[in-house]
């Protein structure tokens, strides 16, 4: 069981989402981009916390029944302890049952590739050169909720 909490995220945690996707990412979204994503019926956006402190956040969008996550990050003091799969495990309830949800990662993101395995994703492809800044392969990702039962 997770002793993390994860919830939708409100307007008061943009500016922790902001800061950590632009730490994080050579292309991050903007705070407009995460405003719209708030009450957007067919946007995701979690934020986990430890108590009161908010430790990472998960965001995706749903388009004719499938989901991709755009993007998932934890601070950095807080990564291995379960805080990314606590907020994937808390994405793909939210979308139960039987959920199909895609993603892509760098090729050279250990960490996050090792995250996606163990959450039940499986690799299903490569991007040759798909990323900027630097430029690398992205390796994509799909979890087919109808083989788990979790969900
Ligand atoms: C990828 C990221 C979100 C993982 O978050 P996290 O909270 O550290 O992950 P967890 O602690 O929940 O790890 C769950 C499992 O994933 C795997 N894993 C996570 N980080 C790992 C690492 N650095 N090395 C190897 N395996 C790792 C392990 O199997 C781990 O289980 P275990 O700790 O019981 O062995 C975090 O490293 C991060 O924020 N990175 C920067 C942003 C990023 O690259 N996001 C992904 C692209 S969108």
């Amino acid at each position: 069981m997770t002793k993390f909490n994860v919830t939708p995220a409100g307007k008061d945690d943009l500016a922790f989402i902001t800061a950590l996707e632009a730490e994080c990412f050579s292309s991050p979204w903007r705070f407009c981009d995460f405003e719209k994503a708030l009450d957007a019926p067919d946007r995701h956006l979690l934020v986990a916390r430890d108590g009161q402190t908010p430790l990472g956040y998960i965001a995706a969008y749903t388009v004719a029944g499938e989901t991709d996550v755009t993007s998932v990050a934890v601070l950095p003091f807080a990564r291995r302890r379960g805080v990314g799969r606590a907020l994937l495990r808390a994405l793909l309830l939210q979308l139960a049952p039987a959920p199909t949800v895609f993603l892509e990662v760098r090729a050279s993101n250990t960490a996050a590739r090792a995250l996606y395995t163990a959450c039940g994703f499986a690799q299903i492809g490569v991007r040759r050169n798909y990323y900027k800044s630097p430029r690398e392969d992205a390796v994509l990702y799909r979890f087919d909720g109808a083989a788990h039962d979790e969900g």
